[in-house]
């Protein structure tokens, strides 16, 4: 009778399972990739564009940036193709999770705002105001026009501006703020987008809070000291679009901190009656 080393056995049993596991994860791959994923994107397509219906606005259409009319030099965009491309409305939900309950103080600025489907999302938050800020002329105008005539059904901010400039030469609102961006531009624009907003609250301390999708450049307000993380997904099977980063400021904490407890105290009287 021959006797199989045990040694050999072992290793023919780890090989065999190793070659499983491979195969699994191929067709988990294949799974995800082939099937899940563009039946995920169709839905993600199917709303945008019922938003966009909704709303009466258009931001579906993807824009060349190196065809628009730009003046400024910071053309170096945070996309690698370099075109307009809205946030899924399927992605703007993590706005939630890292802002807080109590929002009527906040001016909501999108840096880099394109055709303002964000700033038409934003209003139907109750926020004090909202402000699109973009560079591309063409962009800026369909923006304009979006929330112009369009209004979504659930509207609840009503005042909402967009301004046709540089984020670099954007002043930053004196109110509480939260600023948005959707990985609009390069490290060294956001470094200096970054620096305004941290001179701004030098000189006058308030509230902010920052919801970062695609977050390519978190460093930026990682290495500030002014910012701490509140919520995050820093990985998505979905795409890029939905890892976002939600950061807010000290000053910000202990004011949810209070409107929180402020809130429960509403709540617990009203629960009393
Ligand atoms: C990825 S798109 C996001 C648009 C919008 N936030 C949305 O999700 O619907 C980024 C936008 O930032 C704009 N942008 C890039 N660099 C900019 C800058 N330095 N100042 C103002 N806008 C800029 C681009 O023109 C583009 O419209």
């Amino acid at each position: 009778m021959t006797v199989t080393p045990i040694a050999t056995t072992a290793s023919t049993m780890q090989t065999v399972a190793s070659w499983a596991v491979s195969a699994l994860h191929r067709s988990s791959d294949v799974v995800l990739h082939r099937i899940l994923r563009p039946a995920y994107f169709r839905i993600e397509h199917r709303v945008d564009v019922r938003f966009d219906e909704r709303a009466r606005i258009e931001t579906v259409r993807r824009a060349h940036l190196g065809e628009l009319t730009i003046e400024s030099g910071n053309t170096e965009f945070g996309d690698d193709e370099e075109i307009y491309v809205a946030v899924p409305v399927l992605a703007l939900g993590a706005m939630d999770r890292v802002l807080p309950r109590e929002l009527r103080d906040f001016v909501f600025v999108d840096l880099g705002s394109g055709k303002g489907r964000v700033l038409v999302y934003a209003s139907t938050r109750p926020f004090r105001r909202i402000v699109g800020v973009e560079f591309a002329g063409e962009l800026h105008e369909i923006a304009a026009a979006n929330v112009d005539t369009g209004r979504h059904p659930r509207r609840r901010c009503a005042d909402i501006d967009v301004v046709h400039r540089d984020a670099v030469a954007f002043d930053i609102p004196d109110e509480p703020c939260v600023f948005f961006l959707f990985n609009p531009f390069e490290r060294y624009v956001l470094d200096q987008v970054v620096d305004n907003i941290r001179a701004s609250h030098e000189r006058n301390p308030r509230p902010m809070y920052v919801v970062y999708h695609n977050p390519v450049d978190a460093a930026a307000f990682d290495e500030t000291g002014l910012f701490e993380e509140v919520w995050s997904r820093k990985r998505s099977r979905r795409s890029e679009c939905y890892e976002v980063i939600g950061y807010r400021t000290r000053d910000a904490a202990v004011a949810a901190d209070r409107d929180d407890a402020m809130l429960q105290v509403d709540d617990d009287l009203r629960g009393g009656r």
